[in-house]
């Protein structure tokens, strides 16, 4: 049996002022598609799994929301963490469940909020690691070829690399720019896409291994899951696990780790270059959503405002103006993973 564990209680901040607190990126159509990413990412293992096997965690907040965007899934999978604590916990919540499911089941985890056109591609990618992992105690998770030297990225060093799916010899998540750097010239290392592939044993293993404290809280609960005190259960826990991913918490630790080549496009869609790089640009490379724009003398902007909003710039190049939800942000390209910490600044202060 095969589930799917979608990730989907993150804020987004960097995509800050479009994407809020209240409703998060993997929450909005970001490309103009008319549906949600976090619709496009049910659809993607349409053909992997039934949608009885499709596990979303999310913030209690977002719940609705997600029943609304995903009626097919059903509701009892749909499972609320009171308090955020980072993608670890998620994960081992969700695991647990499916343990008692069915004990010898094969996991994929994947993020909601990442751009992947080439369906067909990616379930056959995704088949073929679901075979690999079967009969093994392994962690596969899924590499991309990196194309710029991203600080926001886990690094994936592949020790067979001419195998489409190889050992890792080291793992770094979210490296600084310049070490960054010399993974790129390196060519030794592949971005990790953020999707996982296990068996439920070799999860639970890992959890007792690296995170020992909270999978003994998850296995003390394996009798009333699917019970309705299960969430008065999950909401005392939870405040109790550490904040933390589980790149850092896991795969930089794990010795199991194996790594398999993507073919498919992959887009992280975490920052706004990462949109304009996907969006259709006019011919000074300009995005630009509102039908009312005059530019004069720009170049490489995003300009993303309400389409209606007439909107003149002159002299800049290179730059993020946004305005959504009553913000209104200008900030240079270069600079864009500040946009967190200036939503937090922002946002505290109103
Ligand atoms: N349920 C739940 N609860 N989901 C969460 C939480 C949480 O507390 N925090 C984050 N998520 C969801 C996000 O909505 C997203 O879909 C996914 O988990 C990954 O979290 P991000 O916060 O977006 O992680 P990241 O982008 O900084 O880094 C991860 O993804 C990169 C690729 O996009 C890491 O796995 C990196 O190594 C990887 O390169
Ligand atoms: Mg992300």
């Amino acid at each position: 049996d095969t589930f799917v564990i979608i990730m989907a209680g993150g804020i987004g901040s960097r995509f800050w002022p479009v994407s809020t607190e209240r409703k998060p990126k993997q929450f909005l159509d970001m490309l103009g598609t008319g549906k949600t990413l976090f619709q496009h990412t049910i659809d993607r293992f349409s053909d992997i799994c039934s949608v009885r096997n499709i596990f979303v965690v999310t913030s209690a907040q977002y719940i609705d929301i997600a029943l609304e965007q995903g009626p097919e899934i059903p509701e009892s999978n749909v499972l609320a963490e009171p308090v955020m604590r980072n993608t670890a916990p998620c994960i081992a919540y969700a695991s647990y469940k499916i343990r008692k499911l069915n004990p010898n089941a094969n996991i994929i985890v994947t993020p909601s909020d990442h751009l992947i056109e080439q369906k067909q591609l990616f379930q056959k990618t995704l088949q073929k690691g679901l075979n690999f992992v079967k009969d093994r105690d392994a962690i596969l998770t899924i590499g991309i070829q990196p194309h710029r030297p991203e600080t926001g990225y886990g690094y994936i060093q592949m020790g067979e690399s001419d195998k489409e799916i190889g050992k890792v010899k080291a793992f770094k998540e979210k490296p600084d720019l310049e070490t960054a750097k010399t993974y790129l010239e390196s060519k030794e290392y592949l971005w990790n896409a953020g999707i996982f592939i296990w068996s439920v044993k070799s999860i639970v293993r890992a959890f007792e291994t690296y995170m020992p404290a909270m999978a003994r809280v998850f296995d003390n609960g394996n009798d009333i899951y699917f019970t309705d005190k299960e969430q008065s259960f999950i909401d005392l826990v939870y405040p109790t696990f550490e904040n933390i991913s589980i790149d850092y918490s896991m795969l930089e630790k794990a010795d199991n780790l194996y790594v398999q080549k993507a073919h498919f496009d992959w887009s992280d869609l975490g920052t706004w270059t990462a949109l304009w790089e996907r969006s259709t640009r006019n011919y000074t490379g300009d995005t630009v959503s509102s039908e009312n724009a005059y530019l004069y003398e720009t170049s490489n902007n995003i300009i993303h405002v309400p389409e209606d909003k007439v909107v003149v710039v002159q002299g800049l190049s290179e730059y993020i103006i946004v305005e959504s939800n009553n913000v209104l942000l200008i900030c240079s390209k270069g600079e864009e993973q500040r946009i967190k910490a200036f939503r937090h600044k922002a946002s505290n202060s109103k």
